[in-house]
């Protein structure tokens, strides 16, 4: 077999948010893969990095105040961490926010430039006055053209699903600041998509055939019939203020961040290039017979399909060997929650003390190469684990091991009888036909029939090549049956208490751990941690994938330890209980479950910050400056006012007790301050998502209000 040179790399996260279990759906997916390729012996190169650049990012950064490249450096952290801790291993992990992906993007852009393929013309787009900068769809927020729903997003409807441009609400406003937008237009360049020499090439690069059925299809709407053309060309220029890369001679204009986030493919593998000494070239010339996979989720394929390989074939680079889109993760059946405590990030898996390898387990055991969403069903999970993982193949493990250990010093025996070594072989080797005759199979006395030698690592390694996992489990997790069945056959708890039966007891426990080796083998792309562990306890060296085919003999193992504990369903409620909110959070946030094509516009996560917090803590408490942009009385209410409070990323409604001492139209417009971390809190009279400060000593009540300047949003530190 010859050694392939293989690129890989998963899709880079944005900065402003944490890693969830929808995350990692991808991000072990690519990672059992990578490992897969690795244990073959293949060059494999497995890079990603956080996709840093955007409003989202740079508005995040100015809620929190501090610098964008502050935030980005300090989610790194975090993103690495949680990476680490689900055991997915990046050859290198860097920030899309770095001088290699800045050179491919203008390399790239110029070439593009160069080649007629970049114009340039005006654009009108909602403008916020207060803030002064264009707004992203998702910034803008008004009412519903259709249904008349307030609050809702420039792009679509949360009320009735309609979508629309933002310009299409009514009453619209800047979820920013607050102001009513005005149009404004702006230059901005595109990357001609719709020129014949990138239709042309999609057209061919799309009927190539390598692309899964489901991506080609989409491909085929897209692009349209032979002759329509119905691609258009692409926005790529952002306005400053902009957190990104200005483009080269275009003063105050930067390139979106979906130009450079795909470059940062690029600019990861670059770096890792110049650390290791690895040929760039070798990887990216248009020539190049090295191979490249992108693993993304299937709400970002037209980044990846259409505008990614028709800049890299008009800027002379290669273009990818294929897209691997995977579907969504459900949680029960649903969509990920906050509410029902489903929406789960990877630090707080961990941090309930679950183990990731669980999680890798039952991905793997769901996933496939289509595009279909997957579910998490947390009874399920508990289940299949228990049963699969722990009940069956750690089992075999178990009840092996004290045998050689007490009873022959550790070693296992030096040599087996036939019928023994054809039980191995005829299980991990040659893929015979079990079902015919199950304990005629067991007791190592069948007929061969012309299988032919590595056979069934074969079949389990096509399963892995071709991203079937479920498929490769399910086909290990039979063999194990086999296995077990072994085992209760021959009863080496029995034999143990037998006289002159030690031969026998030693050889079968030592064909159960040949068994086992070789299962491990097979799972070791799944469950990497755990291999380890067992490499360490038959004391061998890290296995690759030939190692399904060899034996182990008179050769000494170290005493077993426990190597996986089981699920204890409490567990599962105790990290349900942690990730559940009680209250809706203050802004919704609709997508922020799953990755979306829109996602980097989507999100204004607001600080997480904890619940409730002690005198001690006073850092912890989020103050914000809010601008009262309405206040009512609330009917029926004696002592309350109503505040719409605008905190620059949102608006909040806080119920406050100062009925008494304001006139609510004096207190529109004016700055106050508020805690913005505080629970929300149920009212009789609605939701307040938050409190303003006043200070009071019974007599009088005096709402705080910040010196001159002083911007809705801004922290008070
Ligand atoms: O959808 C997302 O989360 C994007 N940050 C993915 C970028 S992938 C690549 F193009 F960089
Ligand atoms: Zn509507």
């Amino acid at each position: 077999m010859s050694k392939r040179k293989i690129l890989v790399t998963s899709a880079l996260p944005y900065a402003n948010g944490s890693i969830h279990l929808g995350h990692l759906v991808e991000y072990i997916q690519t990672d059992i893969w990578v490992r897969f390729q690795k244990m073959q012996g293949h060059e494999v190169h497995y890079v990603c990095a956080d996709d840093t650049h955007g409003t989202p990012i740079m508005l995040r950064a100015q809620s929190e105040g501090i610098t964008p490249e502050a935030l980005i450096a300090r989610v790194q952290k975090e993103h690495e961490r949680d990476f680490a801790g689900f055991h997915v291993e990046f050859d290198n992990y860097y920030t899309t926010h770095s001088p290699e992906t800045r050179h491919y993007s203008e390399d790239i852009y110029g070439k593009l430039k160069t080649a007629g393929l970049i114009t340039s013309r005006a654009v009108e787009q909602f403008y916020d006055p207060v803030k002064q900068m264009f707004l992203p769809d998702r910034f803008i927020k008004g009412e519903c053209p259709k249904c008349g729903a307030k609050d809702q997003y420039g792009d679509n409807c949360e009320a009735c699903g309609a979508a629309y441009a933002p310009t299409d609400l009514k009453n619209p406003y800047s979820a920013v600041s607050g102001a009513v937008p005005v149009k404004k237009a702006s230059e901005h360049f595109f990357f001609k998509l719709s020129d014949s020499r990138c239709v042309d090439f999609l057209r061919a690069w799309t009927t190539s055939g390598t692309l899964q059925t489901e991506a080609a299809n989409k491909m085929r709407e897209w692009l349209g019939e032979a002759d329509e053309n119905k691609l258009s060309d692409w926005d790529i220029s952002r306005d400053a203020p902009y957190f990104g890369f200005e483009i080269p001679d275009a003063p105050g204009k930067y390139f979106y961040v979906w130009l450079d986030a795909p470059v940062g493919y690029m600019g990861s593998f670059r770096k890792l290039c110049n650390d290791k000494g690895i040929d760039f070239d070798e990887f990216w010339q248009k020539d190049s017979t090295a191979e490249l996979y992108h693993f993304i989720g299937k709400d970002i394929l037209y980044f990846h399909a259409l505008f990614w390989p028709a800049m890299l074939e008009n800027a002379g680079y290669r273009t990818p060997t294929n897209i691997y889109a995977h579907g969504f993760l459900t949680v029960n059946g649903e969509k990920m929650s906050k509410s029902r405590g489903t929406f789960i990030t990877a630090e707080s898996y961990l941090q309930q003390g679950l183990n990731p390898e669980w999680l890798r387990y039952y991905y793997a055991a769901k996933l496939n190469s289509t595009m279909e969403d997957i579910d998490l069903n947390l009874e399920d999970f508990a289940a299949r684990v228990n049963s699969d993982l722990v009940g069956k193949y750690i089992n075999l493990a178990s009840r092996a091991a004290g045998f050689i250990s007490k009873r022959f010093d550790g070693k296992l025996a030096a040599s087996l009888a036939p019928a023994r070594k054809c039980f191995l072989e005829g299980l991990f080797v040659k893929s015979v036909n079990i079902a015919r005759d199950p304990d005629e199979f067991i007791q190592g006395r069948f007929t061969e029939e012309d299988v032919p030698d590595g056979r069934r690592t074969k079949y389990i390694a096509d399963l892995y090549e071709q991203r079937k996992y479920g498929e490769a489990l399910r086909e290990i997790m039979y063999l194990t049956d086999i296995v077990n069945k072994f085992v209760d056959y021959y009863k080496p708890w029995e034999l143990a208490k037998q006289n002159g039966q030690d031969g026998e007891l030693h050889e079968v426990c030592t064909v159960i751990l040949n068994a086992f080796k070789s299962l491990t083998v097979y799972l070791k792309p799944v469950l990497p941690r755990l291999a380890k562990d067992v490499e360490a306890f038959l004391n061998i060296e890290p296995l690759v994938w030939e190692d399904a085919k060899t034996l182990l003999l008179d050769h000494t193992i170290s005493p077993y330890s426990h190597l996986i504990t089981r699920i204890d369903p409490k567990q599962i409620t105790a990290l349900v209980e942690a990730s559940t909110e009680s209250l809706k959070p203050a802004t919704p946030q609709p997508h922020s479950q799953q990755r979306h094509a829109q996602h980097q516009e989507n999100i204004v996560e607001t600080t997480t910050q904890p619940a409730t917090i002690s005198i001690d803590d006073f850092t912890k408490i989020d103050l914000r400056v809010a601008r009262i942009v309405n206040a009512e009385h609330v009917e029926g209410a004696d002592k309350l006012l109503k505040l719409t409070l605008d905190i620059g990323t949102e608006q909040r409604t806080v119920f406050a007790g100062i009925k008494s001492a304001y006139d609510p139209e004096k207190l529109k417009g004016r700055l106050t301050v508020m805690v913005a971390n505080l629970a929300p809190r149920k009212m009789k009279f609605g939701l307040s998502e938050g409190m303003v400060l006043a200070a009071g000593d019974g007599n009088g009540l005096y709402l705080l209000g910040p010196d001159e300047g002083a911007q809705p949003g801004m922290r008070i530190k």
